[in-house]
């Protein structure tokens, strides 16, 4: 069957549902050694590696976050050929996220838009299903995000707690202060609020790597920041030697993403943060904003809208030393990454 075909029905029901069943048939697959044996057999691609970080990428296209939020299906995942995964947000508490829907698909834009509000079983939960038999050939980043009910000025301690706990587990950890749907979150994008958290998550970045091993701390940014807003960030970024910036998180903009047709289909009117097709011009410039500013300082994730081979080599073009999908996936199935990776190789 063709994944457009399997699309279509997949298409037909609730998003999120749907994205429960494709997870969990995903995760039952990784569990189950000869259908992980096929799976990773249909979906090899030659390696492209990429040392980045003290890591080696076995490949430059990895999962972005959200999709494997509890981390139940990283070993499935890792079948169909991602050179690295990036599962959470992971929050230190379980919470139930925002009411639902929360998850809408735009198809005549590839598009969706989601405020899921990092619904998740906790850091708990999470650390226990990656303390299990690990694949070789791939990276494992754990993106880290503080629970609704914790306060700005307190966030510091759920992103310390979230390190003391994924450290020994993860090749890396993501701080996401970019989700647009947990209210307040992005604040700590600026200048002072990030300084303070990030001074204190370097610090203990410095005890954990002797206790375990250095683990690189990135940083997730949102593509609505101002060029004075990127400026800052960067600048804190840089002044508290974060190994890295992902870049983008969605975004909250509409006015002119969307073609006319499409502009007025009251999906697109739903709250929360868009992926997909029309976030690539967004993150895309801002990739080249971050790389012109920072050089080979601050070596960068490029991530959003990416929906073709030309855009994942445009977003690597721009200087992005890795990229990331998440609703590319959605629209072309898993063989999307493979894709990408032949399209990458013949054009070297
Ligand atoms: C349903 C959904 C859930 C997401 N959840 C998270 C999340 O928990 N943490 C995070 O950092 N990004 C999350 N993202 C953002 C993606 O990681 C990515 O940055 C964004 O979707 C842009 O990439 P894309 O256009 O390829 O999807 C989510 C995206 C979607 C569509």
């Amino acid at each position: 069957m063709t994944y457009s075909l399997i699309r279509k029905i997949l298409f037909k029901f609730d998003p999120e549902g749907m994205h429960h069943l494709t997870l969990q048939l995903i995760g039952l697959a990784g569990n189950i050694p000869p259908i992980a044996t096929i799976l990773r057999s249909i979906y090899y691609a030659p390696p492209q590696p990429v040392q980045l970080f003290g890591l080696t990428f076995p490949n430059p296209v990895g999962l972005a976050a959200g999709y494997d939020k509890d981390a139940t299906a990283w070993r499935g995942l890792a079948c169909l050929g991602f050179g690295h995964i990036e599962v959470g947000t992971v929050t230190l508490l379980p919470q139930p996220g925002n009411p639902k829907p929360r998850l809408f698909r735009i198809p005549q834009a590839q598009a969706v838009i989601n405020r899921m509000g990092f619904p998740g079983q906790g850091a708990q939960f999470a650390a226990h299903q990656l303390n299990r038999p690990r694949p070789s050939g791939f990276v494992l980043g754990v993106n880290l995000g503080k629970n609704k009910n914790t306060p700005n000025e307190e966030a510091a301690r759920d992103y310390l707690a979230l390190m003391e706990i994924f450290t020994p587990l993860a090749d890396y950890l993501a701080i996401n202060v970019s989700s647009p749907n947990t209210i307040g979150l992005r604040q700590l994008q600026a200048r002072q609020a990030l300084d303070e958290l990030l001074s204190q998550l370097v610090v203990k970045r410095a005890m954990l790597s002797s206790k375990y091993k250095y683990t690189p701390l990135l940083v997730k940014l949102a593509p609505d920041l101002t060029d004075p807003e990127l400026d800052d960030a960067l600048d804190v970024l840089l002044a508290n030697q974060i190994d890295g910036v992902i870049a983008t998180n969605t975004t909250i903009q509409r006015d002119g993403l969307f073609p006319v047709e499409v502009a007025n289909d009251p999906t697109v009117k739903e709250s929360g943060g868009l992926s997909g097709a029309p976030l690539f011009p967004l993150s895309l410039r801002m990739v080249q904003k971050i790389v012109q500013r920072s050089g080979s300082q601050l070596p960068v994730i490029g991530v959003g809208g990416i929906s073709n081979c030309d855009q994942a080599k445009q977003m690597l073009d721009a200087g992005a030393q890795l990229i990331q999908i998440y609703t590319g996936l959605i629209y072309k199935g898993p063989s999307f990454v493979k894709e990408i990776l032949q399209s990458l190789s013949r054009s070297h």
